[in-house]
């Protein structure tokens, strides 16, 4: 593999450009992540070389071209019940605190990738309600959003194939919350599936269109984000959190030194962020 398509110039404004327009660092050198996702576009958008695609997404009139090139620069790895700890969280801690509410619980899965953040969620709330009969009366919604419409679409088709239910999923959940489809593969059953709306939305933008959450979850995308990025998103998430709510996070990201609005609460499952409303 070589680099010989970017130069260093073109290199550091790409990479000017994608932490513009999704919050991505991508840090010195990696001229060849670049290659590797964006090489596989230049056919389709008739681009004899590698800086030639990436002027051209940096182009403000392609507007399509460049959510291309982002999604193809963003990582969408994930998986069933990721790290488990959150959704132990849920289940002890945050979904008997929300118990007796007088409306619907309102969770929103921040960078939800393929869906499987969401749908674990909604899981876990219904096994919490048939456990707990009279719980949670008014039931709970969901909202599933990322920058990726490719990944949007996955979501909301709410189909896996057995490889990716493998990452995760236990048998009995695989059998009591979803239906065989096509060829090997199962959808996400309807009564599963109503808790969730998906949403086209980037993290870097304003949150006033989105209305207000007890639950926030934002795993594993914060990451790959400057610190002066993540510290606006704190401030934004502490505006949409409703009081006593509270920020999961993933297993390697934490508020330190970016927020006090938040606090840390170690659970017996790990840890939660509570907003200080
Ligand atoms: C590694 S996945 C994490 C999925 C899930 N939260 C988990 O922990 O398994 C990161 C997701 O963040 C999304 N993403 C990256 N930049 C974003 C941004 N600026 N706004 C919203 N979503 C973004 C990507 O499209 C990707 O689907």
């Amino acid at each position: 593999m070589t680099n010989k398509d970017l130069t260093e110039k073109e290199y550091t404004d790409f990479c000017r450009f994608l932490e513009q327009h999704c919050g991505i660092v991508l840090g010195n050198s990696k001229q060849y992540l670049v290659r590797s996702r964006l090489a596989p576009l230049m056919s389709e958008y008739k681009c004899e070389s590698l800086s030639q695609l990436v002027k051209k997404a940096m182009e403000l009139r392609e507007r399509a071209l460049r959510a291309v090139v982002i999604d193809a620069m963003t990582t969408n790895e994930t998986l069933w019940f990721r790290d488990k700890y959150p959704f132990e969280v849920l289940t002890q801690r945050l979904l008997p605190e929300f118990a007796d509410l007088k409306r619907p619980l309102k969770i929103w899965s921040a960078a939800s990738s393929s869906g499987q953040e969401p749908y674990s969620i909604a899981m876990t709330c219904l096994e919490f309600k048939e456990k707990n009969p009279g719980m949670l009366k008014y039931g709970f919604d969901i909202l599933a959003t990322d920058i990726s419409t490719s990944m949007l679409e996955h979501c909301n088709k709410g189909e896996y194939d057995n490889l990716a239910l493998a990452r995760g999923l236990s048998p009995e959940r695989k059998r009591k919350f979803f239906n065989p489809s096509s060829t090997n593969c199962f959808s996400v059953k309807p009564e599963v599936k109503k808790h969730v709306k998906f949403k086209q939305f980037n993290l870097l933008d304003s949150f006033n269109v989105l209305g207000r959450f007890d639950i926030i979850f934002c795993r594993n995308v914060l990451i790959y984000f400057s610190p002066e990025v993540k510290r606006q998103i704190f401030a934004n998430f502490a505006k949409v959190a409703n009081k006593d709510g509270y920020l999961m996070l993933g297993a390697s990201e934490s508020i330190n030194g970016l927020t006090d609005e938040f606090t840390m609460n170690r659970c017996k499952a790990g840890i939660v962020y509570q907003a200080n409303k």
